[in-house]
């Protein structure tokens, strides 16, 4: 007997899910960092670019492949054309990456809310003390990790899912009130400045112009954790009566949201505390123990502050973690159990390395990066636009336009207005616009 397939059961349910996906560490801690090391205004100008013509195309791509083929990422592609299963493989390696360096920061996070609730250390050296200790970090990205498996092998994710659905809105409402609190502390305007008015004589030539676009470009992918199968997957769950069209604006807009609240939440502070933008990954926590010392209750919002951060992280890794977990299962006659502790203890050796390198071990460094840098280098900006840009081949060429638009449009029951948009950016802009950013870092990469 054919079980029946699994589907979303509801159109608010799927976009929950792939929200929760798509936000998470990459909107609240990634983007404002991003943002600073990136010259400010200029890198959103290019970030929301990017976003139209190759964050929608590509989200669009993936959704409706899934759909089409209703199967895991690699079979879907396969099921288009039999020798492209590999489009789709991009995931596993991708999200091994991307978990090694996400686990660091999630147990960052668990520490705050542990600083928070024991009302110590509410200043902007605490974060870079902790973090560059041996043991300590190492411990919380442990404890990361665990619960990431905790919940991948007990096969609760759905659970979960239910769970991002309430604390979305919730995350949305305290970021919102943080923001305005953020932009009346004195001198915040120049954080506004910094990231609405671009400064175009800040950049140094055309090689520092090309770092902001492939910073942008990373940065799109990571965060609507695009060009990994992920999305293929959604897609495979949805309804054929679905709206594929908009369901990806609508998640699009949700994420970018999201991201330029944090923007508008961390820089505005950053600035009105002398802090420099420029300062990398530690700049949401070195800046926002600063924002809630400050506040009346601090430490108590403060506290749910970071808890809610935790959870937008947890249903990213969740997901990140469930496409390792889901692929060795069915390749193998592991348990999901098994398969989820293994590859888990796998990602906690890569992760303790990436901790490791941010300044205990200042020796685990290539190229100038740390091993930290160095593995989001290799997963946002080489694998996610890679698989990113197989996907606009498969869906552009081999698959072609006019089947991808029927079912895009439902068979033509939609109206698929932007098909002619949607065509060019598929088969010319993102694959040209990929391969020029990749082409151009590969080559200043080491200078
Ligand atoms: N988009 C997630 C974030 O912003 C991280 C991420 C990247 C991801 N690739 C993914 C999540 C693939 C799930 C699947 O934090």
């Amino acid at each position: 007997m054919k079980l029946k397939k699994e589907q979303w059961s509801s159109k608010f349910g799927f976009i929950m899910a792939a929200a929760g996906s798509a936000i998470g560490l990459g909107n609240l801690w990634k983007f404002p960092y991003v943002t600073g090391t990136s010259g400010g205004a200029v890198f959103l100008l290019v970030y929301v670019v990017f976003l139209l013509l190759l964050g929608i195309p590509i989200l669009l791509s993936e959704l409706s492949i899934g759909r089409f083929a209703g199967m895991n990422a690699i079979d879907s592609c396969r099921k288009i054309n039999a020798k492209w299963g590999f489009a789709g493989s991009f995931g596993i390696v991708g999200a091994f990456g991307v978990m090694s360096s996400y686990c660091v920061v999630g147990g960052w996070v668990i520490r705050c809310i542990i600083n928070a609730v024991t009302d110590t250390n509410m200043n902007a050296e605490f974060f870079g003390d902790f973090s560059s200790r041996t043991f300590e970090p190492i411990l919380w990205t442990f404890v990361f990790i665990a619960i990431t498996c905790i919940i991948v092998s007990g096969g609760v994710s759905k659970g979960i899912e239910r769970v991002s659905s309430v604390l979305l809105p919730i995350l949305f409402v305290f970021l919102i009130s943080i923001m305005i609190y953020s932009l009346s502390l004195p001198n915040a305007i120049e954080g506004v400045k910094f990231f609405l008015v671009p400064d175009f004589s800040e950049i140094n030539g055309f090689s520092d112009f090309m770092r902001i676009a492939l910073n942008a470009m990373g940065q799109v992918f990571f965060s609507l954790s695009l060009g990994m199968g992920t999305l293929i997957t959604y897609g495979s769950y949805l309804p054929k009566n679905s709206n594929l069209a908009s369901s990806t604006v609508t998640i699009v807009v949700l994420d970018t949201l999201i991201a330029l609240i944090a923007g508008f939440l961390i820089l505005p502070a950053v600035f009105s505390f002398g802090l420099e933008p420029t300062g990398g990954s530690g700049l949401i926590f070195q800046t926002l123990p600063v924002v809630f010392s400050r506040m009346k209750g601090g430490s108590f919002v403060a506290a749910i502050f970071f808890t809610l951060v935790l959870f937008a992280a947890l249903t990213s890794s969740i997901s990140l973690l469930e496409v390792i977990v889901a692929w060795i299962c069915d390749k193998t006659k592991l348990k999901r159990r098994s398969a989820a502790i293994i590859v888990s203890l796998l990602i906690f050796a890569v992760g303790c390395l990436a901790s490791l390198s941010n300044g205990a071990v200042p020796e685990l460094s290539f190229g100038g990066m740390s091993f930290f840098e160095l593995l989001s280098f290799i997963s946002d900006k080489i694998i996610m636009p890679l698989g990113g840009f197989f996907i606009c081949i498969l869906v552009g060429y081999i698959w072609g336009i006019p089947n991808a638009a029927k079912e895009i449009s439902n068979d033509g029951k939609l109206k698929f207005g932007m098909k002619w948009l949607f065509s060019t950016a598929v088969r010319y802009i993102a694959p040209a616009l990929i391969a020029i950013i990749f082409v151009t870092s590969v080559f200043s990469f080491g200078e």
